[in-house]
């Protein structure tokens, strides 16, 4: 999203009530329930990145191929449609007009993701996707790469950290509620290897922010890391 220095009154008043809202962290530090709390706040659109990185592995998985070669994951692309429809704290998610939302969140897929998402094309595919959802503005953008790629001229940047067993347990119980069986052993280790493949891949990898306000969630609930968020949008409001 452009944003130029010398901007009139009448558009610093459109801007101000408009804000793009970058929240980054790895997984399992309670982005999604704050992005989407956050956003029912502020009345603005909660845009799930994570989401379109989870269809296309989910894609690359229906079609058979490998996600760790980059060759066949790119080669898919092209045949690829993948469309969000946003609605107020919710998103339907189609790859090439079939309902894919309640299919993205498996361990396979999240494992899937991790991988395919360190793939250039991948990123490169999603990019004009994300920042054409979020150029209008009064948006809360979730992912790893908000603050620092996709929206880098972002009005509040927020870095979310936790410590690995509290992650660990948030999303064993994500998926425990969501039906999946499995121990909490084998959630923390998907967790950690996730983390080191995100944090360590060449091109946008999990990192905060050089202006990223850091909150830590270990011990603070969703509702409290909302507060603080909103004390530090309210100023830019
Ligand atoms: O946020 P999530 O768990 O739904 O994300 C799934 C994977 O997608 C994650 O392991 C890394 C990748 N991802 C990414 O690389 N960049 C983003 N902006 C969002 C997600």
């Amino acid at each position: 999203m452009m944003r130029g220095h010398d901007v009139g009154s009448a558009a610093k008043e459109q801007r101000a009530s408009r804000l793009v809202i970058a929240i980054d962290g790895p997984a399992g530090v309670g982005k999604s329930t704050v992005a989407k709390l956050l956003a029912s706040r502020l009345n603005y659109l909660y845009l799930d990145t994570g989401a379109l990185y989870r269809a296309t592995a989910w894609a690359v998985i229906e079609s058979g191929r490998d996600p760790a070669d980059a060759k066949a994951v790119a080669a898919l692309l092209p045949s690829l449609s993948i469309q969000m429809q946003l609605h107020h704290g919710a998103a339907t998610v189609l790859v090439n007009s079939r309902d894919v939302t309640g299919e993205l969140r498996t361990p396979e897929v999240s494992s899937a993701a991790s991988v395919v998402s360190a793939i250039p094309a991948v990123r490169a595919w999603l990019l004009p996707l994300q920042r054409q959802i979020g150029q209008g503005g009064a948006v809360v953008a979730e992912g790893r790469d908000m603050g620092t790629t996709v929206f880098p001229s972002a009005d509040v940047k927020f870095f979310l950290e936790a410590d690995p067993n509290v992650r660990a347990q948030r999303r064993h119980r994500e998926l425990v509620t969501a039906g999946h069986s499995g121990a909490l052993e084998e959630t923390s280790a998907d967790l950690s290897s996730r983390d080191t493949r995100d944090r360590s891949r060449s091109i946008a990898p999990l990192a905060p922010a050089e202006d990223a306000r850091h909150i830590d969630t270990s011990n603070v609930c969703a509702a409290e890391v909302v507060d603080q968020m909103m004390a530090v949008i309210a100023a830019k409001l």
